[in-house]
C-alpha cells in the first residue's frame, strides 16, 4: 500500500464507474462477471474514501439510459444492486456510513424501492462518509423533475418566478443538501460526463483514468486525490499566485 499524505482532500468525489463490460470481454467472461468484480471495487473505494477523509462519495450505479441494455444485463445489474444492499447494509451502518439515493424513484420495481428506502432510513443519522448512489439517475431527467416541481409551485401561487435562483434550483435537485462534487473521476479511458451531475459539475475537477472499473483500487484512488490536491481551482477567479501578484 502506498504511503499517501494529502494536503487537500476533496469534500465530495463522484465516480463514473466505467469499463466493467470491457474488463469481462478482455477475459472472455460474460459482462455480468465484470459487474460482479465491480462491486468488489465499490467496497474497496468506499472504505478508502472514508479513510482518506472524503465526506461525500457519489457512485453512478445505474443510469436512466441503462434501460436500453439487453434484458439479461439489466436484470444482472438490478440483482447486484439488491444483493449489495442486502449484504453490505449492516457493515456500512456499523461503519457509520450514511446512504443517500439519487435518481427517479417513480416506476421502480416494487422489490427494489423498499430496499433503497431501507438503506436510507437505517443509515439516516450516521455521521461518517455519505455514500450517494445514483440509481435510475440521469442529470437531464433530474433537472426536468426539479423544474416541473418549481413550475407547479409557481402555478399554485406559492412561489414568484423572480424568486427562482440557483440556490433554489440546487435545493430542488435530488442532490439538495449535498455539496457539489469537487472531483469527478471516470474510469476506462472514456472522457465524457454521460448525463451525470451536469448542473452540479459546474466547477468540478474532471479526471479520466485508463483503468477499467474492476481494476481500479485504493492506490489508484489515492493517486487521483493527490493529483486533485495539485490542481489550481479558480472558480472563475484568479489563481492564488495571481491574486498575490495583482494586489501588489
Ligand atoms: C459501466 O460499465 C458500469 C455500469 C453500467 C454499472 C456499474 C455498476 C456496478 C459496479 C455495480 C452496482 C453498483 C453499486 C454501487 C452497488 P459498462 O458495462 O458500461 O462497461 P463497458 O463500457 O466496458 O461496456
Amino acid at each position: 500500500m502506498a504511503n499517501h499524505t494529502l494536503t487537500t482532500v476533496p469534500d465530495h468525489v463522484a465516480i463514473i464507474m466505467d469499463g466493467n463490460g470491457r474488463w469481462a470481454n478482455a477475459r472472455g467472461l460474460p459482462r455480468g462477471a465484470g459487474h460482479r468484480k465491480g462491486i468488489e471495487t465499490v467496497r474497496e473505494i468506499v472504505r478508502a474514501a472514508g479513510e482518506a477523509g472524503v465526506r461525500y462519495l457519489t457512485l453512478y450505479a445505474f443510469s436512466s439510459e441503462n434501460w436500453r441494455r439487453p434484458e439479461d444485463e439489466i436484470s444482472d445489474l438490478l440483482g447486484l444492486m439488491k444483493a449489495f444492499i442486502r449484504r453490505d447494509l449492516a457493515d456500512l451502518h456499523r461503519e457509520n456510513v450514511r446512504i443517500c439515493i439519487i435518481g427517479d424513484r417513480s416506476n421502480l420495481q416494487s422489490d427494489i424501492l423498499p430496499l433503497l428506502i431501507e438503506a436510507e432510513e437505517t443509515t439516516r443519522n450516521n455521521t461518517a462518509l455519505t455514500l450517494v448512489i445514483a440509481f435510475n439517475y440521469g442529470s437531464r431527467d433530474e433537472i426536468v423533475r426539479a423544474m416541473k416541481s418549481l413550475a407547479q409551485e409557481v402555478a399554485q401561487g406559492g412561489l414568484r418566478p423572480e424568486e427562482i435562483d440557483s440556490r433554489l434550483i440546487d435545493a430542488r435537485l435530488d442532490t439538495g443538501g449535498i455539496p457539489d462534487p469537487d472531483l469527478i473521476i471516470r474510469t476506462s479511458g472514456e472522457e465524457r460526463l454521460s448525463n451525470f451531475l451536469l448542473w452540479q459539475a459546474a466547477y468540478s475537477e474532471l479526471m479520466f483514468v485508463p483503468e477499467y472499473w474492476p481494476d481500479f483500487n485504493r492506490d489508484l484512488f489515492l493517486a487521483a486525490l493527490e493529483r486533485f490536491a495539485a490542481r489550481d481551482r479558480r472558480f472563475g477567479g484568479l489563481s492564488s499566485s495571481n491574486r498575490v501578484a495583482s494586489s501588489k
